[in-house]
């Protein structure tokens, strides 16, 4: 018998969904301007430019925002930082100060101490956070950054590639959440749905200079009209529905809290990090196990493993999901092993960054 396979990897699309497609079928030239208005009047920003990727995204950013030698001062766990510091070095010529927060939040305090000269530096942040769980960086946090920065005439830059999650999470509308930087880039395929695509926001002269460094990263992109078109749709159509995904990570992370092989938290958003450190096996040995069992997941370093939530993945799914990892839990645990110290109300903040200060009281309760 073949088991349905629930896929938990990503949140990115592999094969967008049919009015997706038919939206791009559709798309006319005039589709790339109306999706990089519609973005930047949604987040209060002057002007948007339509990009290929969020890593394009980002690496124009850093040269128009930063330049060569300028330093990017940014929290370890982000994205930037751990998956893009080669090309920003290569590329960009920045060189990123990556600050060890215990929590993945910037303070101006931290920030102060950590950049080692104001003039032209960056100042990087991430939102949601991927590797740390999906969460939502607090608004007052972002603000009080922002605040800062702007007094000693340091640019914010926010990468959101996953902003709209932020958005459907707390009902904070994108115009807020816009102002807490001076630059933002959104991800059009991060559980929206659509083919591919992200959208710088930033100021008119931003964009301009940003528009340049596009061409020359080779992202002029003559064929954008189809694929914005589809990102229009889907941001138009998907926006709102990313709260489902949001309440089907709270329902896997409760039902493998149920079980005391897992180290769960309540997720913010679509993103949940799993200890499994109570399986008596390595990570990877466990997600090949899953996979086996029909729940792809990706492992992380140490005992962490991350399940992520998007439109592909029902409610039942999510259930049927943790319950058949909780089977290949029990299947593995050698018999007789004492259970593991409960991490239900503590969660590590990122087992990947051994310089990191690991666990911080969690003071949520299941919703
Ligand atoms: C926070 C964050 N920024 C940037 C990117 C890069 O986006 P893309 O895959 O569109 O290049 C990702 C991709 O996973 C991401 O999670």
């Amino acid at each position: 018998m073949s088991l349905d396979l629930i896929d938990l990897r990503s949140d990115t699309t592999r094969s967008p969904a049919e009015p997706v497609l038919r939206a791009m079928l559709s798309g006319g030239s005039s589709a790339t301007g109306e999706l990089e208005e519609y973005c930047a009047a949604l987040f209060g920003k002057e002007s948007g430019l339509f990009m290929p990727s969020g890593t394009m995204s980002n690496q124009v950013a850093l040269k128009v925002l930063a330049g060569r030698g300028r330093e990017v001062l940014c929290d370890a766990g982000n994205h930037l930082n751990v998956f893009d510091a080669s090309p920003a070095a290569d590329l960009g010529g920045v060189a990123i100060n990556a600050v060890d927060t215990p929590d993945g939040f910037l303070r101006p305090s931290a920030v102060s101490a950590a950049m080692s000269r104001r003039a032209g530096g960056l100042i990087w942040t991430e939102n949601t956070m991927s590797a740390r769980g999906g969460r939502v960086y607090p608004l007052a946090l972002l603000a009080d950054l922002r605040r800062w920065s702007a007094r000693h005439g340091i640019t914010v830059y926010l990468d959101g590639a996953r902003i709209l999650h932020a958005v459907a999470a707390t009902g904070i509308t994108p115009a807020v959440w816009g102002a807490t930087s001076d630059v933002l880039a959104l991800s059009l395929t991060k559980g929206l749905g659509a083919p591919l695509g992200s959208v710088l926001l930033g100021t008119a002269d931003f964009i301009g200079a940003a528009r340049d460094h596009r061409r020359w990263h080779g992202g002029a992109l003559r064929q954008r009209g189809p694929f914005a078109a589809a990102a229009l749709w889907a941001l138009r159509h998907h926006s709102a529905r990313l709260a489902e995904d949001h309440a089907n990570a709270a329902l896997f992370a409760s039902v493998l809290a149920g079980s005391p092989l897992f180290g769960v938290t309540p997720p913010d958003t679509n993103i949940v990090l799993l200890d499994v450190s109570g399986v008596g096996c390595p990570s990877a040995e466990f997600v090949a196990r899953a996979a086996d069992a029909g729940v792809r997941m990706l492992a992380r370093r140490g005992d962490s493993v991350r399940a992520v939530f998007d439109h592909r993945t029902s409610a039942h799914g999510a259930r049927r999901a943790a319950e058949r990892l909780i089977t290949v839990a029990g299947q593995l645990k050698p018999a007789g092993a004492p259970a593991p110290a409960r991490l239900r109300w503590w969660y590590r903040i990122d087992s990947s960054y051994p310089a990191t200060v690991t666990a911080q009281m969690h003071s949520r309760t299941w919703a």
